[in-house]
């Protein structure tokens, strides 16, 4: 595997850059006073609240709450993942991106090997699926359930004849080829050391992740018998958990894809896709986890669950759900469509056809509508203490949306329900977090506070950090930063950290400085801090003396602890403590 890209390379794109430029590229930006301003791609709007600042090279929307660097911009825009989005850029501007490290950087065997030998698998079975003596067997059963050849095709579907070593035959060619293959788990070892082939007589459903690689199969066996799926074990290139069925396919089928429909099973994937619905995909199955939402609200903007009525179906909704919730923000939706008992999306798709299984998915409800109704039904809310069940069962959900309308919408639909305040709602639960809709210029909405809570001042750590995120070239204005690192207030390492960080870099943005924390827990908290601040402006001419400010606080805060900490051990000190004191002392703070 490529070793790791150097931050310092990171530095330099992002630099060299300029996130108005790469966003005006896709989306056409207007100027608008010190901003570039455009309707938000991230979701529907009509009035523009997608605002690009170059001087920070920070983009953010005050509608959805999206935000981040160019760099984070076109893996949202484009479904990238950071490497391919640091190639992206680089090739942009015609840079290679370099990999840490020759042989020192730590990595295990390189996986390339392993992924050709499953494209030699999926080569090889589609052969026999042509060529076997036994494929008749196959191409019935194919048949029989209506499947083309050219969605076969698609979906590299082929078949693994019966016997114990074919695909060992064809493809173990030495010993180095056997042991991976029995690394991908194509091959099964017996305790006496003997291997044969995993899949046998069975129907192969070639499992490829979201760039295309093969990285497992599903086998499913012809006739009755069990298991009917036989699946892949877990591998260094297989993680079940995360990977979606159908996924590539889908976007190699279609150019937009507005929406993606969840299943169950690799047959229902592939008959929707029959019947010209080519935007489903399944799980492995599992439940739908965080992960496989995550990769999924990055290839489109709304997901529809499709699962069957029954208990189990419901079940697995209602987990998938909770998994969502973290993600609602606005511009991501969520629908859940039942299917009546005793079918899944193949049968149903062939006895209603493409339009009627449209038609159901246009009707799917709603997250919204879905949740209240399943809580409704544990509390009667013709009472007012059946109401207050009523907050008290959703209060654990909704605190899990992150702060934006979707979770502004949500709760008031509660309040409606309850017949309650919304404000009074929002204390329930614990207050809302500093949410993008407080943070907003005009027009705002009350943002709700605790009452009586005293304003707690801004800790001092924090107040440097965000003039630092607003204006990095302050940082040149402190002396040595390892002066603060005795300071026992929380931040202090990070602010060190930054401050060192662009003494050395002096030239940084806000926004190559952000990339220096990318998916960390730290960098939550900054990105954060950078959105809110968005609009001030960084010219702002103040910023020097509040900076300097702050530092001197800091510093006399780092005097006070020093002085306290003499005092605890007044009886031992040395004279050189003494001395300390009393300079500490005179400067009487
Ligand atoms: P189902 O039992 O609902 O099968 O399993 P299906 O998709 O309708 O398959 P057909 O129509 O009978 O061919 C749904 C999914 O659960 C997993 C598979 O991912 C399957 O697609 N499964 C099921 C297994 O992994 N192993 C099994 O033995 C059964
Ligand atoms: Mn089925």
């Amino acid at each position: 595997m490529a070793g790791r890209i150097p931050q310092q390379f990171i530095d330099e794109l992002i630099s060299r850059v300029d996130i108005v430029d790469v966003i005006d590229a896709r989306v056409p930006l207007k100027k608008k006073g010190r901003e570039h301003v455009a309707c938000c791609p991230f979701h529907n709007e009509k009035t523009p609240s997608f605002t690009v600042s170059q001087s920070k090279q920070f983009y953010h929307c005050f509608g959805c709450g999206a935000h981040g660097t160019a760099l984070g911009f076109l893996m949202e825009y484009e479904h990238l993942d950071f490497v391919e989005a640091v190639e992206k850029l680089a090739a942009g501007i015609g840079l290679t991106v370099p990999r840490e490290g020759g042989d020192s950087a730590p990595r295990g065997p390189s996986p390339q090997p392993l992924y050709e030998l499953m494209e030699k698998s999926v080569q090889f079975y589609q052969q026999q699926l042509r060529r076997h003596p036994q494929r008749q067997r196959a191409v019935d059963y194919l048949k029989k359930r209506g499947l083309s050849g050219e969605i076969a095709a698609a979906f590299g579907i082929g078949y693994a004849p019966d016997g114990w070593d074919n695909l060992l035959q064809a493809l173990g060619t030495d010993k180095e080829q056997q042991d991976r293959l029995l690394t991908v788990g194509m091959l099964i070892e017996k305790d006496n050391g003997s291997r044969y082939d995993r899949f046998r007589d069975r129907i192969m459903f070639p499992i490829r992740d979201y760039r295309g690689r093969v990285i497992a199969f599903g086998g499913r066996i012809l006739d009755k018998g069990e298991p009917k799926y036989l699946n892949s074990p877990e591998t260094p290139i297989f993680h079940k958990g995360r990977e979606l069925y159908g996924l590539f396919e889908a976007k190699q089928a279609l150019r937009e894809i507005p929406r993606l429909l969840v299943v169950e099973g690799y047959m229902d994937v592939v008959a929707l896709a029959q019947f010209g619905i080519r935007n489903a995909v399944a799980t492995l199955g599992t439940a739908v986890t965080k992960e496989h939402l995550e990769r999924l609200f990055r290839t489109t903007s709304e997901v529809v669950f499709c699962f069957d009525g029954d208990r189990a179906g419901r079940d697995a909704a209602w987990r998938g759900l909770e998994n969502a919730l973290p993600l609602m923000r606005e511009g991501h939706q969520l629908h859940f469509m039942f299917l009546p008992e005793g079918e899944d999306p193949d049968t149903l798709v062939r006895s209603i056809g493409r339009d009627g299984f449209e038609q159901r998915i246009a009707q799917a409800q709603p997250l919204s509508e879905y949740f209240f109704e399943q809580m409704g039904r544990q509390a009667d809310i013709t009472r007012l203490d059946g109401r207050a069940r009523l907050v008290e069962l959703c209060r654990p959900y909704l605190s899990k949306l992150p702060p934006g309308v979707y979770r502004h919408l949500m709760l008031d639909r509660l309040a409606q329900l309850a017949h309650m305040e919304r404000d009074a709602l929002e204390r329930m639960l614990g207050g809302e977090a500093p949410s993008v809709i407080a943070a907003r210029p005009a027009a705002a909405v009350r943002p709700a506070r605790p009452p009586a809570a005293p304003r707690q001042q801004p800790s001092l750590v924090r107040s440097a950090i965000r003039l630092l995120l607003q204006r990095p070239a302050l940082a040149q204005l402190v002396g040595e930063p390892q002066r603060l690192v005795g300071l026992q207030l929380p931040g202090t390492p990070l602010l060190v950290e930054m401050l060192e960080l662009l003494k050395q870099h002096p030239h940084l943005t806000t926004g190559a400085l952000l990339e220096h924390w990318r998916g960390s827990d730290q960098g939550k908290h900054l990105f954060a801090l950078a959105q809110r601040d968005m609009l001030l402006s960084p010219e702002q001419d103040n910023l020097e003396q509040e900076f300097s400010d702050t530092v001197a606080r800091l510093l006399q805060q780092l005097r006070r602890q020093r002085r306290l900490e003499l005092e605890q051990r007044f009886g031992s000190l040395s004279q050189a403590e003494k001395d300390e004191y009393c300079q500490l002392v005179k400067g009487n703070n």
